[in-house]
C-alpha cells in the first residue's frame, strides 16, 4: 500500500503563543512494499510525522492518502494501521496469546480464526515457544516481537514503528532490526521506521529520508544518500566518524584548503565549505601533493587507522581547536608528528556553497 501525502503540516502552539512548524509542508511518497527509514535529529518532526500518517494528530493543512484512497479525515481506528512504540505498552497481566489475540477479540474476528492467526504470527515474529509466558518473562527484544505481533495480527495496510529499538541493550538491538527486517521482507507490508540512529536507518531501509526542522532533505537509496548528499546537514548526518568539514576556496579552477591544492574543479572562483569522507584520504606516500599536515593522534584498530589531525590556521583556543579525522590502511607506518601528505579519493570530496547546498 503506498503512503502519499502532499503539503502536509502540523503546527503546534505553545503555552507562550509560539508556534512550532513540528511537520512543514511535507510531500513524500512511500511506496508499496518497502520499509523506509525516517530520519533525522531529535525534535526535527518524525514522530510527529508518524503519528499524522496514523490519525493521531491532526494536521492543519494537507493531505494523505494510502493508495488511492484519502485517509485524511479517516479516524485512526479505521486506517488499517499497525503501530509500535518505543515501550512495548503489553498487557501486563495477559500472555503472549492473549496481548496478540486481544486486537482481534476488539475486531470482533471469529475465535478460531483468530487463534489460527494467533499461532502463524507468533511463528512469523518466532515467539511460538513462548505464547503462555507473561511479557515479564521475557526479555527486551522478545517483548518488542510481541508489540510487532500484536501490531501485525490485525493485517494493517501500513506498519508504523517509532524508534522500537530505543529500549534495548546494543546486542538485542542489533538481532531486533534483523528480525524487522526479515517480518517486513516476509510480510512484504509498507513500513515507516522512525529512528535518530542514521546507522541504524541505513541497515534497516529500502529507502531513508532524513528530516531537519519538519522539513523533508532527501529521500532515496542509503548508499545513495550517502554518496550524493544535497546539503551539508545531509552530509554531516550520515556517516561514522562525521565527514570532517574545511573553510576553502576556488582559485583559477583548483579547489584549495589553507591554500593547499586538493582537487580541480570547473567551479569560478569562490568561498566553498569542503566535506571529506574519512575514508576519502589516500597516503601519498611519493609526496606528489602538497595536501599536508602533522599528525597529532594515531588510533590503530584492527583493519584501519584512524589519523587525528589538527587543522592549522583553524585553532580557537584549546578547547574548540579544529581537527579531522582521516581513515587509512593500518599499513601505512605512520606516527604522531610525522607529516603525512594526503589525494582524495574520487567521490569523497563535497564542495558546498555558503546556503550549505551542494555544487
Ligand atoms: N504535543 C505537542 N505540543 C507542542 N509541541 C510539540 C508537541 N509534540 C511535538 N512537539 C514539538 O514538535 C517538534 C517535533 O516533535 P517530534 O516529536 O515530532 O520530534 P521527533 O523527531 O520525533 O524527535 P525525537 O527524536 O526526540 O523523538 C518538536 O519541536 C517538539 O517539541
Ligand atoms: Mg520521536
Amino acid at each position: 500500500m503506498e503512503i502519499r501525502m502532499t503539503n502536509l503540516t502540523k503546527i503546534f502552539t505553545s503555552k507562550n503563543k509560539k508556534e512550532v512548524r513540528a511537520v512543514d509542508h511535507v510531500d513524500l511518497k512511500i511506496p508499496s512494499g518497502k520499509l523506509i527509514g525516517l530520519l533525522g535529529p531529535s525534535g526535527c518532526g518524525k514522530s510527529t510525522t508518524l503519528y499524522l500518517i496514523a490519525g493521531l494528530l491532526r494536521q492543519n493543512e494537507g493531505e494523505i492518502f494510502f493508495g488511492d484512497e484519502e485517509v485524511t479525515e479517516t479516524p485512526p481506528e479505521k486506517r488499517g494501521i499497525g503501530l509500535v512504540f518505543q515501550n512495548y505498552a503489553l498487557y501486563p497481566h495477559m500472555t503472549v496469546r492473549e496481548n496478540i489475540l486481544f486486537p482481534l477479540q476488539n475486531l470482533k474476528v471469529e475465535k478460531e480464526e483468530a487463534i489460527r492467526r494467533t499461532v502463524e504470527i507468533a511463528e512469523l515474529v518466532g515467539l511460538q515457544e513462548m505464547l503462555d509466558r507473561k511479557p515479564k518473562e521475557l526479555s527486551g527484544g522478545q517483548q518488542q516481537r510481541v508489540a510487532i505481533a500484536r501490531a501485525l495480527v490485525k493485517k494493517p495496510r501500513v506498519l508504523l514503528l517509532d524508534e522500537p529499538l530505543s529500549n534495548l541493550d546494543a546486542r538485542l538491538r542489533l538481532q531486533t532490526r534483523e528480525e524487522i527486517k526479515r517480518i517486513q521482507r516476509e510480510t512484504q507490508i509498507t513500513t515507516v521506521f522512525v529512528t535518530h540512529d542514521q546507522e541504524e536507518a541505513m541497515s534497516i531501509s529500502d529507502e531513508i529520508v532524513v528530516m531537519k526542522d519538519g522539513v523533508i532533505q532527501q529521500m532515496g537509496e542509503p548508499q545513495y544518500v550517502y554518496n550524493f548528499p544535497i546539503n551539508l546537514f545531509v552530509a554531516k548526518f550520515l556517516g561514522s566518524p562525521q565527514i570532517n568539514i574545511f573553510d576553502g576556496e576556488i582559485k583559477n579552477k583548483e579547489i584549495l584548503i589553507n591554500s593547499m591544492k586538493v582537487g580541480d574543479t570547473k567551479l569560478e572562483d569562490q568561498k566553498v565549505t569542503i566535506g571529506i569522507r574519512p575514508e576519502g584520504f589516500i597516503v601519498d606516500t611519493k609526496k606528489e601533493s602538497n595536501f599536508h599536515f602533522v599528525i597529532d593522534l594515531v588510533e590503530t584498530i584492527g583493519r584501519d587507522t584512524t589519523l587525528i589531525i589538527e587543522i592549522p590556521g583553524n585553532e580557537g583556543g584549546l578547547l574548540d581547536k579544529k581537527t579531522f579525522k582521516a581513515i587509512v590502511d593500518s599499513d601505512y607506518k605512520i606516527g604522531v608528528g610525522h607529516d603525512v601528505y594526503f589525494k582524495v579519493k574520487p567521490g569523497k570530496m563535497y564542495l558546498f556553497d555558503a546556503s550549505g547546498s551542494v555544487l
